[in-house]
C-alpha cells in the first residue's frame, strides 16, 4: 500500500516507494513491464473499489455517484489505432499537466474536485500505487457534445480544409496562408464528439441551433479566452499554442470545463525557436510516433506494428520536455 510521503522525506525516496508499490499494483492491474525492465506503463486499470463506467480511447471513467473517477492510463493511439506497448508515465505526465492549467485559470469554473491521493475516499485506497498521479475525483457533468477548438495557426484538419475551401469551419480566412502561419486572430472551430469514428469541423452556427439559446456563444468565448491566456503563458516558456480542443459539460445550470486540459494530446504546441511556417511542425504530441508508424509502410489497420523501444523512450520524452517547458517542474509520481 502506497504511504504518503512523511514532511521532510525526500521526494526521491517517496519516488522509490511508489515504483516498488506500482510494480505490486501491477499484480493487479494489466500491465506490461519494459522500458528497460524497471518501468512498468498502465494500460487498463480494474479497480476493486469503484465500478467501472466507460473506457474512452486514453482515460477510464469510474462511478463513485455523485463524482467521477477519472484515471489516464499510459495508452496512446494514432489514426484512431490504440498502440502497443503503451509510453510509461503518459498518463501522469497528462493528469498533472491538465491540473496545473485548471489551476491557473480557476477563475473558470472546473470539474476537479480532488487530484491528492491521500485524500481519496477509503474504498480507493488499495489501488492508490497505481492511482497516483494519474486520476483525479471532478465533479460528474452532462458532458456538451461537441470539441471547443481555438486555432491560432493553421495546421491539422484546419489547414486540410482551408486548402480545399479557403475556409475553416465556415469561416472564411485570407487568401495565400501557408501551412502553420499564424491566423489574423485565432478561431473557434467546433467539431462532433463522435462515438465511433472521426470527429468532424461544422460550423458554429450548426453547433448553435443543436444548443440551448446563447449556449454555443457562452462556449465561443469561453474557449477564446483560455486559448488566449494559454497561449500567451506557454510564449512566455518559448512554446507556441498552435491549437487546443477543450470540453464542457453542464451542472446546476453552470458550464464546467471538464475532460483534460491543454495537454500535448489535445493541444499543438510547437517550439518557437524552431517555427518555420510553410511546413508541418514539429510538435509535442504523438506526431513522432505517427511519423515512424508512416514509415514502417504500415496500412492503418489494426493491429499496428509493435513500438520500439527508442520511438517509446523519445515519445516519453517529448511528453515530459512540455510538462516541464510549461510548468517549470517535474510530474511527481514518474516511474523512471
Ligand atoms: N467531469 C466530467 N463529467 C462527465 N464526463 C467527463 C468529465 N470529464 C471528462 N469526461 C468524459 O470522459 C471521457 C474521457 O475519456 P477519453 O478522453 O479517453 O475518451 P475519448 O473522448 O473517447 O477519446 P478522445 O479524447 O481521444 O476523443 C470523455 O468522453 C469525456 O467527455
Ligand atoms: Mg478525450
Amino acid at each position: 500500500m502506497h504511504r504518503a510521503a512523511a514532511p521532510g522525506e525526500s521526494v526521491s525516496l517517496k519516488r522509490t516507494r511508489m515504483a516498488e508499490d506500482d510494480n505490486r499494483a501491477a499484480l493487479r492491474s494489466s500491465l506490461c513491464a519494459n522500458f528497460s525492465g524497471l518501468v512498468t506503463t498502465i494500460t487498463e486499470t480494474h479497480l476493486s473499489g469503484a465500478r467501472l463506467s466507460r473506457r474512452g480511447k486514453v482515460r477510464e471513467l469510474y462511478d463513485l455517484g455523485a463524482s467521477l473517477l477519472l484515471v489516464a492510463s499510459d495508452r496512446i493511439s494514432a489514426f484512431d489505432v490504440v498502440l502497443s506497448p503503451g509510453i510509461p508515465d503518459k498518463g501522469k505526465i497528462l493528469t498533472q499537466l491538465s491540473n496545473f492549467w485548471f489551476r491557473k485559470f480557476s477563475d473558470v469554473d472546473n470539474h476537479l474536485i480532488e487530484s491528492d491521493i491521500a485524500r481519496f475516499p477509503e474504498e480507493l485506497k488499495p489501488d492508490a500505487p497505481m492511482l497516483a498521479g494519474r486520476s483525479v475525483i471532478v465533479r460528474k457533468c452532462e458532458v456538451i457534445p461537441f470539441e471547443c477548438v481555438a486555432r491560432g495557426y493553421l495546421a491539422g484538419s484546419g489547414w486540410a480544409e482551408y486548402r480545399k475551401t479557403g475556409r475553416v469551419c465556415g469561416i472564411r480566412l485570407p487568401d495565400g496562408l501557408r501551412e502553420a502561419d499564424k491566423l489574423p486572430e485565432p478561431i473557434f472551430t467546433p467539431a462532433t464528439k463522435a462515438e465511433t469514428g472521426h470527429d468532424e469541423n461544422i460550423s458554429f452556427g450548426t453547433m448553435a441551433r443543436a444548443l440551448p439559446a446563447g449556449e454555443a456563444e457562452r462556449l465561443r468565448d469561453m474557449t477564446l479566452s483560455l486559448y488566449k491566456r494559454a497561449s500567451d503563458h506557454s510564449a512566455s516558456r518559448g512554446l507556441i499554442l498552435a491549437d487546443t480542443k477543450l470540453e464542457f459539460g453542464r451542472l446546476d445550470g453552470r458550464i464546467v470545463w471538464i475532460d483534460e486540459a491543454l495537454t500535448p494530446d489535445s493541444s499543438r504546441y510547437w517550439d518557437m525557436a524552431h517555427y518555420t511556417p510553410g511546413k508541418g511542425q514539429p510538435s509535442f504530441d504523438k506526431q513522432f510516433v505517427r511519423d515512424w508508424l508512416e514509415s514502417t509502410g504500415w496500412d492503418k489497420k489494426p493491429p499496428a506494428p509493435k513500438l520500439p523501444e527508442g520511438v517509446v523512450r523519445t515519445t516519453r520524452e517529448k511528453y515530459l520536455d512540455a510538462y516541464r517547458k510549461l510548468t517549470d517542474a517535474m510530474p511527481e509520481y514518474l516511474t523512471g
